[in-house]
């Protein structure tokens, strides 16, 4: 699977909605965000046990600083190759006392510099749809993560009740978009949201490119009607 935008677009578009990104994330789904983010580490097999965690796609830093929070780690490794996101999730980390903890580092969560078998959790919330090959992303979460290790990926995918799709996309394709652009003053971005949701593998298939990457025991669990999904699984002892 390989997404037809590229990634210097992606990038591009990140640092172009970083200032506004916390405001509108939380705006435009009403603060759900911050449950969902708490819905995916309850779904964290041994939160005592990972002493290493890598987030990739980290942007803002909410995942990384909730993971902080919840699991007391050595070390949270945050990737995302947008550095004007990582900009803003820096004095997040400091504010909340957690910079010996959180490291943020500019990459590419598709060629990670990380050494094999480093992880004891990899995460990633709503960025593996913007990949150019995301299978090629899941590769590497694998090969980062020490065997046993537990990947956790957070991402948008479709309302399945009839009403309520017709409903949401209403929302998602019209009334997003508008207030998107009118607050952060990008011509694109939110436009490119539902777009990337829509394209994207979801539910059994996304299932099924992490089983293709190699992770085993994969589960899901729709989250608000199907509006995310939180998908799991384990890279083999
Ligand atoms: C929608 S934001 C999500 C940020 C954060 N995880 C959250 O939950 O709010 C998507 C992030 O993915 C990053 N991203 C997209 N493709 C990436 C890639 N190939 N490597 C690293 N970061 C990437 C973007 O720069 C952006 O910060």
């Amino acid at each position: 699977m390989e997404n037809n935008i590229d990634k210097t677009q992606v990038r591009d578009m990140f640092d172009g909605i970083a200032e506004s990104y916390d405001f509108l994330n939380h705006f435009l789904t009403l603060g759900i965000d911050v449950r969902w983010r708490k819905q995916a580490i309850k779904r964290i097999n041994q939160k005592e046990q990972c002493n290493t965690i890598v987030d990739v796609a980290t942007g803002t830093g909410d995942l990384a600083i909730a993971l902080a929070k919840a699991c007391k780690p050595k070390q949270i490794l945050g990737i995302d190759f947008s550095q004007e996101m990582l900009n803003r999730a820096e004095p997040k980390v400091i504010k909340q006392g957690l910079e010996q903890i959180i490291t943020l580092q500019q990459g590419n969560g598709e060629a990670l510099t990380i050494e094999d078998n480093y992880a004891d959790l990899v995460t990633i919330a709503f960025g593996i749809r913007n990949f150019q090959n995301p299978d090629k992303g899941l590769s590497e979460f694998y090969r980062i993560l020490k065997p046993g290790g537990q990947l956790i990926v957070l991402e948008f995918s479709q309302v399945k009740q009839p009403l309520l799709r017709i409903l949401f996309q209403f929302y998602f394709k019209q009334i997003l978009p508008a207030i998107g652009k009118r607050i952060s003053k990008h011509p694109e971005a939110y436009n490119y949201l539902p777009e990337s949701v829509n394209q994207f593998a979801e539910g059994q298939e996304f299932c099924d490119m992490m089983c293709k990457a190699g992770f085993h025991a994969v589960q899901s669990k729709p989250l608000s009607f199907g509006i995310a999904t939180i998908y799991w699984g384990f890279k083999t002892v």
